[in-house]
């Protein structure tokens, strides 16, 4: 075997390795979605998760507000209207571990990349209008009379509806 075709060898053995391990990693970090991984269709390019770049982006938004993490987000941020009072750092866990992951998305399925704090994608408009609604439902939750669940843990999430769906209605139909 020629010693070119030898080092094409190795590096395919270790790229198909190091997929295996990311497939396991990402499946073992999210056991509630842990199924079956399936094969990739596409194995010439490793793409990263959105997981892996949500991670990514409050790694940066993280360090850019250093010092700062326990502040009220409007203060730290541009355009917080809806999130208030909530801390930095807090509002930085929402958006990776609640709308992210609620929706299966990343970040900039809302967000202009190069610009957090622009409203100009609907989604992201969309979100707070969700929030809304997401608020109504838990303050009704609260108010019923003859559920067995006690009134703190009755409240719901994106995921509730979302299950990791941008459109929760197009999946069960
Ligand atoms: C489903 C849509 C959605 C996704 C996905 C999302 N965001 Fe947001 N994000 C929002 C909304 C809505 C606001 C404004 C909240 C408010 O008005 O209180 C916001 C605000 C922010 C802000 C404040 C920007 C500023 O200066 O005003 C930051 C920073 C931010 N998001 C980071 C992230 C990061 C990091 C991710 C990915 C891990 C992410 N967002 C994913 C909807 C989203
Ligand atoms: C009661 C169920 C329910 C809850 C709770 C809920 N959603 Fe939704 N969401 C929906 C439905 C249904 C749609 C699709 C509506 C349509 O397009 O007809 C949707 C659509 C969206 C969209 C539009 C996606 C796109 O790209 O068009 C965004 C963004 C979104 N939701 C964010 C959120 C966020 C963030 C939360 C939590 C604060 C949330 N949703 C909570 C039911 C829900």
């Amino acid at each position: 075997m020629k010693f070119t075709q030898t080092v094409f060898l190795l590096a395919m053995v270790a790229y198909v390795t190091a997929d295996c391990l990311t497939t396991i990693i990402s499946a073992a970090q999210q056991p509630s979605t842990a199924t079956t991984p399936q094969p990739r269709a596409t194995a010439s390019t490793q793409e990263p998760t959105n997981q892996e770049i949500n991670n990514r982006y409050v790694k940066q938004f993280s360090e850019r507000i250093a010092g700062r993490e326990k502040e009220p987000a409007e203060q730290v941020f541009k355009n917080i209207r809806w999130l208030k009072g909530v801390p930095a750092e807090q509002l930085l866990l929402i958006m990776n571990l609640g709308y992210s992951r609620a929706l299966g998305v990343s970040c900039t399925h809302c967000h202009v990349e190069q610009d957090f704090a622009s409203d100009e994608k609907r989604p992201k408009r969309v979100a707070r209008e969700m929030a809304v609604m997401h608020r109504m439902i838990n303050e009704q939750l609260k108010k019923m009379e003859n559920l067995e669940t006690k009134t703190q843990e009755r409240a719901i999430t994106c995921s509730t509806c979302h299950r990791g769906a941008i459109n929760p209605r197009a999946s069960g139909r």
